[in-house]
C-alpha cells in the first residue's frame, strides 16, 4: 500500500491545498495540534503514529515529545502533503521522523506497533471511521492510547458565511450537509470508541481564536484546507458575489480594531484499548 495509494475522497481536496495548507498566516491547525500532543502525554522514547499528518501540526510537536530516542511516523493519502512535510522534516534535521503515503482508513503496520496513535482533525473525513478506529486499536501496544480531535460547536458566523457561499453553488451541485455522525457530541464519541474496542478516558474541549485581515484573507484560508471542497464547485463568475455575501454574513465576526476573528472549538478525545482487540 505504501507509495501506491492515490488521493481519493477528502484527500484529493487536500492534495490541491497542500502548498498553502496552514501557510496563510492564520493561527488554527498549529495550536490545535500542539494541544492534542499535550493531551497525549507522550514520553521520550515512545513510538508514535500520526494519521492524516497534513503539514505536521501534530507531527512536529509529537517529534519534540518523543525526542530522538523515540520515533514518529506520519501518514497521509495526499502525496503533496507527504512530500512537503518530508522536506520540512529533513530541513529540521529530524532523523527520528518519517512521513509516507498511506491510507488512514487502514494503516499498513503490524499490530502493537505504537505507544500512541494520533489523529488531528481527520477521522470524520474517512469513509468508514468506525473501522479505522478499530484498526488503530489493533496498532496500539496494551499500554498505548489513541488521541483524536474532532470539531465541536461551530462559530455561528463561520456557519453563516459558509451557508452564504453554498447559496451560490450551481443548482445541480449537492449542498454541504451536516448529518448526524459518530463524532457529533461526547456521547456519540464515547459510543463510537466503545464500538471500536476502545475506552474513553477523557474528552476535553479546546478553543482557538483565529484572526483574518479581511474577507479576502478568510477566503484564501478557506481555499487552503477542507473549505476548498465547497469553493471549488463555485462557478468562477459567482465568486465576487459569493465573497460579498460571505463578508456580510461575517459581520458578527468583525473585530473592534479591524479585521475578522472567529473562534473554533474542537474536542480532544483520549482512549485506551478496552481489552483484546476485535478480530
Ligand atoms: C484537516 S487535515 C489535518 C492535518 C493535520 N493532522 C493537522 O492537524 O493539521 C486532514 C488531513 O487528512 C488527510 N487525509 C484525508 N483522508 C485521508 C486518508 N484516507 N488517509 C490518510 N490521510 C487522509 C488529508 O490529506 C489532510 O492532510
Amino acid at each position: 500500500m505504501t507509495g501506491s495509494a492515490r488521493p481519493t475522497g477528502a484527500a484529493e481536496v487536500f492534495e490541491q491545498a497542500a502548498a498553502s495548507y496552514d501557510r496563510t498566516g492564520v493561527s488554527f491547525f498549529g495550536p490545535f495540534g500542539a494541544e492534542l500532543v499535550r493531551r497525549a502525554d507522550i514520553r521520550p522514547g515512545e513510538r508514535v503514529l500520526d494519521v492524516g499528518c497534513g503539514r505536521g501540526a501534530v507531527l512536529f510537536p509529537a517529534a519534540q515529545a518523543t525526542g530522538p530516542t523515540g520515533h514518529v511516523t506520519g501518514i497521509d493519502l495526499a502525496p503533496a502533503m507527504v512530500a512537503l512535510t518530508a522536506e520540512d522534516v529533513t530541513r529540521a534535521g529530524l532523523t527520528h521522523v518519517d512521513v509516507r503515503v498511506d491510507d488512514a482508513q487502514q494503516p499498513d503496520f503490524p499490530p502493537g506497533s505504537f505507544d500512541a496513535v494520533l489523529a488531528g482533525l481527520v477521522v470524520f473525513l474517512l469513509p468508514q471511521p468506525r473501522q479505522a478506529l478499530r484498526a488503530y486499536a489493533r496498532l496500539l501496544r496494551p499500554s498505548g492510547r489513541l488521541v483524536i480531535s474532532t470539531f465541536g460547536v461551530q462559530d455561528p458566523a463561520f456557519v453563516a458565511a459558509t451557508d452564504a457561499l453554498a447559496a451560490h453553488l450551481p443548482a445541480d451541485q449537492a449542498r454541504p450537509t451536516r448529518p448526524a455522525g459518530p463524532f457529533d457530541d461526547e456521547q456519540a464519541i464515547s459510543a463510537t470508541m466503545d464500538g471500536a474496542g476502545l475506552a474513553v478516558t477523557s474528552i476535553v474541549e479546546h478553543r482557538v481564536e483565529s484572526r483574518f485581515d479581511d474577507v479576502d484573507h478568510w477566503m484564501r484560508w478557506m481555499w487552503s484546507h477542507g473549505g476548498r471542497a465547497l469553493l471549488r464547485h463555485l462557478p468562477q463568475d459567482r465568486l465576487p458575489a459569493a465573497t460579498a455575501d460571505a463578508a456580510e454574513a461575517l459581520a458578527a465576526a468583525r473585530a473592534p480594531g479591524g479585521g475578522l476573528r472567529l473562534t473554533t472549538e474542537i474536542r480532544i478525545t483520549v482512549a485506551v484499548p478496552a481489552g483484546p482487540p476485535d478480530a
